[in-house]
């Protein structure tokens, strides 16, 4: 085990380098200039009606591993351990929901956990299921919300779900269903170990990203976040570039949606779906998160 004041740095490194999907590390410096120039186009918000929205991890499904290259997925499969083994748990069968292409779910069944992996989105769950698996994985891929999760039978002793992913279940009574969804499939004792974004990071718009300097990479992005102090709403407006194996680039867009939740709010959702034991983390580390933790983690036990 890393001791978590060892590995804090390192840690909190890769976390802010991964921040928000992208790792800059994945980018190599080289003049951006004519690439930038040509394909950049507005990103104007008003551009952008509803129902892109919509399309969010539809046409990015398929390149979302080369986007996630440099995002150090192993050190969150790592900080997860230290969370397990500070509550004392050794879960066996793991809930990956909103696993998204199954980079996690792939890491835990080569630990030798048996995984089910959850997501909403067809595309994404897609990519997971073109994963290769080794012999001796134990690992399914569902495509549903996780508000309206029906697994049958299947009970698990842990459910994570990582990378602000529940930041886009935007209604909070969509959210409330899915902690009971959850606790539903969760064994009695079971843990449930998610993180999402600060209301601090979608406020402070750290969304806002590109690595238009670095034109010599495949895939290009260019995002821009609102945030509505009323609605506690982030709309992440993203435009990519994807040059072809023919040299042509296939430009597309989709518009991400995140809602900001309060950690008050979600320990009191959490407890209202029967969880207890809660605890909250600065990403991680094994500390209380401060005024600006961009990233918070939350543990629970079921019942
Ligand atoms: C930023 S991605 C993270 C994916 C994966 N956990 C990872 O670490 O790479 C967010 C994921 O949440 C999924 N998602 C959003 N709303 C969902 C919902 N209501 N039910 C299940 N999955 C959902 C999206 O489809 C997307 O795959």
């Amino acid at each position: 085990m890393c001791h978590p004041q060892q590995n804090q740095h390192n840690l909190q490194m890769d976390a802010r380098s991964a921040f928000f999907w992208v790792s800059c590390s994945v980018f190599h410096v080289r003049s951006a200039a004519i690439f930038a120039a040509h394909h950049r186009k507005s990103l104007m918000p008003e551009q952008n009606t509803p129902e892109t929205e919509a399309l969010q991890f539809t046409n990015v499904a398929a390149l979302y591993d080369l986007l996630m290259t440099g995002v150090p997925y192993d050190d969150w499969v790592t900080y997860i351990e230290e969370l397990l083994e500070s509550r004392n748990a050794a879960p066996k069968r793991v809930l990956d929901l909103a696993c998204g292409t199954g980079n996690v779910s792939v890491l835990l069944a080569e630990k030798g956990y048996e995984v089910t992996g959850v997501d909403i989105a067809a595309d994404m769950i897609e990519a997971a299921r073109q994963k290769p698996v080794q012999p001796g994985w134990r690992m399914e891929f569902f495509n549903q919300d996780a508000a309206e999760m029906d697994l049958g039978d299947r009970r698990f002793d842990l459910c994570i779900s990582l990378f602000d992913s529940l930041n886009y279940i935007t209604d909070p009574q969509r959210l409330q269903m899915a902690f009971h969804r959850i606790a539903h499939h969760l064994e009695e004792g079971a843990l449930l170990i998610f993180d999402v974004n600060s209301e601090y990071a979608l406020k402070n718009r750290f969304f806002d990203q590109d690595n238009r300097d670095y034109p010599e990479e495949r895939l290009m992005y260019d995002w821009k976040s609102v945030y509505d102090e009323k609605t506690r709403i982030c709309r992440v407006y993203m435009a990519f570039w994807y040059r072809e194996d023919d040299g042509t680039t296939r430009e597309f867009k989709e518009v991400h949606v995140q809602f900001a939740y309060k950690a008050p709010e979600l320990v009191a959702m959490l407890e209202t779906a029967g969880f207890t034991d809660i605890s909250t983390y600065q990403a991680y580390t094994m500390r209380m998160p401060g005024r600006t933790a961009d990233r918070l983690y939350f543990v629970a036990r079921k019942g």
